[in-house]
């Protein structure tokens, strides 16, 4: 199985890409990093470790990172997550602690400590793994890859043209870019294709787990504040995405391109800018997903959440 790291800012999207992460069998999840996003810091922390304990994942350290973004103003998404985070469900007080070190350190460590090549898996802002990637440069050769949540081959959710992730933190996003690992965006053009239908969340319901319970109320309330903000009662799950796109790759198309993140727009800060036709005739450093299986996704989501607490 691939060795990851997920580093994310639960959010309720972020809970479903940690079980599918704990859960699914061509995954190991050695640790976990927390970033201020889509609630402050205090409380994407201590949802990881709630998200966590529910599913009865013990012994994966969990650590708290960056507060905000490398050079600018936290912005959040409690219109979408509520003032916690995880609004729906009562949230139990988790039975995991929080690990001392700074997130990049316990990304450090991990990487150190594993005999192969870690993967990071990020569905925040990717502040954490710039500042790791910033500070131990003699690290890259430890991460086998770097798939993010964020950005879009099309339009944004935040303004018109930038995805949240990609908008809170720009400019760490074009710092890991930079970095010469190889980099997967999963952007909203696939994660829209990831919608919370209610046969989707029957089959969810039917795993019948604790973990299966407390994730019902969870996206009961995501469904709800998405019909109220974008109109779209069968809320796009997100996050998950980019993690079937290890544990499950035939269930993500990808594309190989140059991309690149608006660092200085006007109106355009934080959009991400995919040259599918080689129009700057810059050499290309990522892949792009552009398609989903859907079914074979959400059984993946399915089969991962029942064999958790
Ligand atoms: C991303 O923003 C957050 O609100 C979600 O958790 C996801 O990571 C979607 O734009
Ligand atoms: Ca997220």
């Amino acid at each position: 199985s691939i060795p990851v790291i997920v580093d994310c800012d639960p959010g309720h999207d972020d809970a479903v890409a940690l079980w599918l992460a704990a859960g699914h069998p061509a995954l190991d999840l050695l640790a976990v990093t927390t970033v201020g996003g889509n609630v402050p810091l205090e409380h994407t922390s201590r949802n990881a470790r709630i998200v966590l304990s529910v599913a009865g994942v013990e012994g994966v350290p969990v650590a708290a990172g960056a507060a905000g973004p490398l050079a600018r103003e936290l912005v959040t998404a409690e219109w979408i997550h509520g003032a916690n985070g995880l609004g729906g469900p009562e949230l139990p007080e988790p039975t995991i602690p929080l690990d001392p070190r700074p997130a990049a350190e316990l990304m450090a460590d991990t990487l150190e400590a594993s005999a192969e090549p870690v993967a990071i898996i990020a569905t925040g802002p990717i502040t954490n793994v710039a500042v790791l990637l910033r500070d131990r440069p003699d690290l890259a050769p430890r991460i086998r890859e770097i798939v993010w949540m964020g950005g879009s081959t099309e339009r944004g959710n935040a303004t018109p043209y930038a995805e949240f992730n990609a908008l809170v933190d720009p400019e760490a996003l074009a710092l890991v870019l930079s970095s010469g690992i190889r980099f997967t965006m999963v952007g909203l053009n696939v994660t829209h294709l990831a919608l919370v239908t209610p046969s989707v969340r029957a089959g969810l319901a039917a795993a019948g787990t604790r973990t299966a319970a407390f994730g019902d109320e969870l996206l009961d309330f995501f469904c709800r504040t998405n019909a109220e903000v974008f109109g779209m009662p069968d809320g796009p799950l997100h996050d998950p995405v980019a993690v079937a796109v290890l544990a499950d790759p035939g269930c993500v198309r990808l594309r190989r391109t140059r991309l690149d993140v608006e660092l200085a727009g006007t109106e355009t800060l934080g959009a991400t800018s995919v040259d599918f036709d080689g129009m700057l005739g810059r050499e290309p450093n990522a892949w792009v997903a552009v398609d989903l299986d859907v079914e074979r996704f959400w059984a993946g989501v399915v089969d991962a959440v029942s064999r958790l607490a």
